[in-house]
């Protein structure tokens, strides 16, 4: 399961990649709620404005890079949330979010 959080979730985004789930129920710890999912075991994350379910594909670059490839078999998305602002790690704590949206033409025949 990848769920995508938004701007909101950050600082409990945070928390939540520096513990485990074999520790603690991170559900119940970060107040999140699990929804049914449809193609694999793990429930989505209701607060996340996007949950992808997903199996793990191809294992070969794992030893090298540390990289799973997966497949994508059913995506989900919150239409309550309208401009989700996404953020993006950078490492050390750092996150850029998202901002202005630009539209060109499309190339795309
Ligand atoms: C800000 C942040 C971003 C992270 N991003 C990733 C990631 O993109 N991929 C990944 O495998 N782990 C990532 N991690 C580490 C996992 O979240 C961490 O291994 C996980 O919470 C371990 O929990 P688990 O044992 O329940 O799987 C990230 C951690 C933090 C704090």
């Amino acid at each position: 399961m990848s769920a995508i959080p938004e701007l909101e979730l950050a600082l409990r985004g945070v928390e939540i990649g520096n513990c485990s789930g074999r520790d603690v129920d991170k559900f119940e710890r970060f107040g999140l709620t699990p929804a049914p999912s449809k193609r694999v075991a793990p429930p989505l994350v209701a607060e996340c404005f996007a949950n992808l379910e997903c199996k793990v594909t191809d294992t070969r670059l794992v030893n090298k890079y540390n990289l799973f490839v997966l497949e994508v078999l059913k995506a989900w998305i919150d239409p309550a949330q309208k401009n989700p602002k996404t953020i993006h790690h950078l490492g050390h704590g750092k996150f850029v979010v998202d901002d202005e949206m630009i539209k060109l033409k499309s190339r795309m025949p």
